[in-house]
């Protein structure tokens, strides 16, 4: 069985005064019967790991660099992440890949510092708007998949995060059925690379204007294990109605 996860993407959001709603959704998760993440900006890491040391809540960051250290001015390592209290890191987010350049061999380098420094690979992969009216989504996940996943990767240390660009702080969504086909070609992409074990052990997020009044629908489609999101991340009262939506499929 492949344990729940709500993760949630504050981007670059939030400065001391947001560690309140971290507090405040400990409080309401000493325990959770589904994995609780939140990634704040790099600048909070550390305070909001110390916010939520009692809960079930656990933080992570944004991104990372692919070395454990040097001359890489403003970069942060998968270790200085891990030393701060991340859990896990997302990598290879749209913004990124858009912001930052971003390719799919810059994300897989940098996966393979983040598991070999023992976090998490949160890996984002998604189309755009022009890819999915050209009807060229599953080769794009494909090759995003193949290009950014680690050979090492297992059902422990990766997450798959399907996010289509066009969805992101938009309030558009896919249809169910459009999730739930990519959700079951990128099971059937792990499976037939990492064989059936490790295939059907990791953890697929659906992400995109998620909110707490469509997250129920959205977690009841098959091969979706949680959601990464972001803006409805950002206030505890939202982001327990994501949380209480995936408790109780
Ligand atoms: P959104 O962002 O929930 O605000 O659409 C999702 C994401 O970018 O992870």
């Amino acid at each position: 069985m492949r344990r729940k996860l709500a993760a949630g993407n504050w981007k670059m959001n939030g400065t001391g005064s947001a560690l309140s709603e971290l507090a405040s959704l400990s409080q309401s998760y000493s325990k959770a019967s589904v994995d609780i993440l939140i990634c704040p900006p790099a600048t909070l890491l550390h305070r909001a790991a110390d916010a939520v040391a009692e809960s079930a809540v656990t933080v992570g960051g944004q991104d990372c660099h692919s070395g454990h250290s040097g001359a890489h001015t403003g970069d942060i390592s998968a270790d200085m992440l891990l030393d701060a209290g991340a859990t896990s890191v997302i990598l290879g987010h749209s913004e990124r890949r858009v912001d930052h350049g971003e390719h799919d061999e810059d994300v897989r380098a940098k996966a393979r510092a983040a598991m070999d420094a023992g976090l998490k690979a949160v890996i984002c992969v998604g189309e755009s708007l022009e890819q999915r009216e050209a009807a060229n989504t599953l080769d794009i996940i494909g090759g995003q998949m193949s290009g950014s996943i680690p050979d090492q990767s297992t059902g422990e240390n990766l997450i798959v995060a399907y996010e289509p660009i066009w969805a992101i702080g938009t309030g558009k969504v896919p249809t169910l059925e459009e999730i739930g086909e990519v959700h079951d070609f990128m099971r059937a992409r792990l499976e037939r690379r990492f064989g059936e074990g490790v295939g059907r052990s990791v953890r697929l997020l659906y992400g995109g204007s998620v909110k707490p009044s469509n997250a129920a629908d959205i977690f009841a489609v098959s091969n979706v294990d949680g959601a990464l999101v972001g803006g409805a991340s950002l206030k505890a009262a939202d982001f327990s109605g994501i949380i209480q939506a995936l408790e109780s499929i």
